[in-house]
């Protein structure tokens, strides 16, 4: 690296420093030992649990759609911040599934998946010195911006023996006075919790009580089970404090297409629009119409739905026949669990890391692991199959290379 070079580089990104960092990130550690795994069992097959993507493509009348609007020439202009249609779409959308009315005029806006949205709120929000409460583990996109704005972040974990709820009880004083938002993501990744109506309203009474704001990241929102997944916003005094961020990545299987929208307090999604209009150009107005279709036919999740809860069942059943305590998930597509102290045969394991390098170094079977708040490890039940035939032989692979040893809880 040049001297140039190196003086170049902000602050924020460690300056001279910049990309001398010689640790290794979990998801680095994770495709090493894949790479090493493969090369040492040659023929061997690896079980890919790791993935937080949908296997199959958005429904084909979705695509239609793109096609059709592609094939318009006055649909190849930038957007800005959005078309009206998708705004129309996105407020009956949040009307029907969750029975929460808004202006689509001034109470909506799109974005480019949720990941932007929640990397540029920060920007809406942080002066220096300001904190951001987010929950571990979980989804860190709006921490990383609010630190690289001179901000603070607080970290509440995510505890097995609260329901992996944040105890807002448990903040000092001193963090509540300078925070400025509360980030909440439920349906939750990784740990497939959902958060009950008499939370969201404690959450309300926080926010009013110490003056903060209230991201709920609802990325996972169309994908639970047995039980009917509800709004943040839909809670009494909700829309005076926060708003809410939606993504059709995961319900419609749309991840590539990047398309989401944020919602709630008109004052809030002014100060995003603003920012993110100072930020991109807008998303292609087809992928919009075709995202206006999807808002349109909620029903087109259900298949997605019931596909993931078979797996989900498969796979938990598999874990707990070997000793895992293993719960299926309301919400997401993620099962997380606790490790094994060890094995029978005298292997110790000390963190989620641990675990995961072994499994995949001698089992071939890759996942998440997370040591944030405990020891777990995380399996995504989005891994590639296209009939239940194959979503079986899978499972009946993890059964067999698992029963080779004996696990010690
Ligand atoms: C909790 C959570 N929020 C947001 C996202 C980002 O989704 P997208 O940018 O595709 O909308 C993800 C993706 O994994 C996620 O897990």
């Amino acid at each position: 690296m040049s001297l140039f070079m190196e003086n170049m580089i902000s602050e924020r990104l460690g300056g001279k420093m910049f990309g001398k960092d010689t640790t290794i990130y979990k998801f680095e550690k994770i495709k090493r030992a894949k790479r090493a795994a493969m090369t040492e069992n040659p023929g061997m097959e690896l079980i890919d649990m790791g993935v937080g993507e949908p296997d199959a493509m958005a429904h084909q009348d979705v695509v239609k759609v793109l096609q059709i609007e592609s094939e318009k020439r006055e649909n190849r202009f930038y957007s800005d911040n959005g078309i009206e249609e998708f705004k129309n779409a996105a407020a009956s959308y949040m009307k029907k599934r969750f029975g929460v009315d808004m202006d689509a005029a001034s109470q909506f806006n799109h974005c480019i998946g949720s990941k932007p949205a929640l990397a540029l709120f920060p920007i809406a929000l942080i002066n220096p010195g300001d904190v951001a409460l987010m929950t571990v583990p979980g989804y860190p996109v709006s921490g990383t911006t609010t630190k690289y704005l001179g901000g603070n972040v607080y970290n509440i974990p995510l505890l097995k023996e609260n329901n992996f709820l944040p105890d807002l009880d448990s903040i000092p004083a001193d963090i509540c006075e300078r925070a400025k938002f509360l980030y909440l993501n439920y349906p939750n990744n990784p740990t497939g919790v959902l958060a009950p109506k008499e939370f969201y309203e404690k959450v309300v009474a926080f926010a009013k009580k110490n003056n903060v704001a209230v991201v709920s990241d609802a990325a996972y929102i169309e994908l639970t089970y047995g039980e009917e997944p509800i709004s943040f916003l839909s809670v009494d005094g909700a829309m005076d404090v926060g708003i809410e961020i939606h993504s059709l990545s995961k319900s419609f299987n749309m991840t590539g297409w990047r398309i989401g929208f944020v919602c709630g307090n008109e004052h809030l999604v002014k100060a995003f629009a603003t920012v993110k209009d100072n930020n991109d150009s807008g998303q292609y107005i087809p992928i919009q119409k075709a995202a206006s279709y999807c808002l349109e036919h909620p029903e087109l999740v259900e298949p997605t739905k019931k596909k993931y809860s078979r797996r989900l069942n498969m796979l938990a059943k598999v874990l707990r026949k070997h000793g895992f305590d293993v719960e299926e998930p309301k919400g997401t597509f993620y099962l997380y669990f606790g490790i094994p102290k060890g094995t029978q045969s005298g292997r110790k394991f000390e963190s989620g890391e641990q675990f995961c390098d072994y499994l995949i170094r001698e089992k071939l079977i890759s996942s998440v692991p997370w040591d944030d708040a405990g020891n777990f490890l995380r399996f995504s039940a989005t891994f590639v199959a296209d009939t239940v035939e194959e979503e079986e032989r899978i499972a009946k692979i993890i059964d067999e290379r698992l029963s080779s040893e004996t696990f010690i809880f």
